[in-house]
């Protein structure tokens, strides 16, 4: 089984990013992460990645050609599968043409449930309490042309407590679910490479 070349595109935390350095290291996944790209020069997620020696690269988003940029470094990286890990910035057309079935997103909700524009980060979470909703979780999916409309290659559910915030369930969902479904997608794409 050969591994696949990783590009993963973070905009925060990158919180889902360390659950795959941390695979790749203990060497549960056989892919490695060739490149980590930000459209906020802040991220943490990019301190995350030069901790790692891995290249770490904002692209601005404000400059007119930032598709184009994107599109090319993930070519220039020969990145296999572009891995969506908190990236809050809808993809490009282009994008997800020239990387057809090679892109995934992580979403934390059950989708098609809370998913679409303006469902992101902790607004998902917000939106799941307002809602009186029993339970959530999170989706991992492969990216079509849509906003969180793409197949999905895996998804788990959790409880939602009456006593939760949107900051509990929020951090409930990304250690009990996000870093493990998101992991384990990546590898069963291995699988089929
Ligand atoms: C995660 O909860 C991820 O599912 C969500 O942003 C958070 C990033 O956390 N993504 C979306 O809402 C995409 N629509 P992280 O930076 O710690 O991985």
């Amino acid at each position: 089984m050969r591994g696949l070349r990783l590009g993963v595109l973070v905009s925060g935390s990158g919180s889902n990013l360390q659950s795959i350095i941390d695979a790749v290291e203990s060497g549960k996944l056989k892919s490695e992460i060739v490149c980590v790209i930000s459209n906020k020069e802040q991220a943490y997620g990019l301190e995350r990645a030069r901790k790692h020696n891995l290249p770490a690269l904002f692209i601005n988003p404000k400059e007119e050609n930032y598709d184009a940029k994107l599109l090319n470094t993930l070519k220039a990286y020969e990145v296999d599968l572009v891995v969506l890990a908190g990236y809050l910035k809808i993809i490009d057309k282009e994008l997800v043409e020239t990387f057809k079935g090679r892109i995934i997103n992580i979403h934390p909700s059950l989708l098609p449930k809370y998913g679409g524009k303006g469902y992101y980060g902790i607004h998902v979470h917000a939106a799941v309490i307002a809602a009186g909703e029993k339970e959530s979780g999170a989706t991992v999916h492969h990216v079509d042309i849509g906003i969180d409309t793409g197949d999905t290659i895996l998804q788990k559910k959790l409880e939602v407590y009456t006593d939760d915030t949107p900051e509990s369930l929020q951090k409930r969902i990304l250690e009990e679910i996000e870093h493990k479904i998101l992991v384990e997608a990546i590898a069963h794409l291995e699988g089929r490479a």
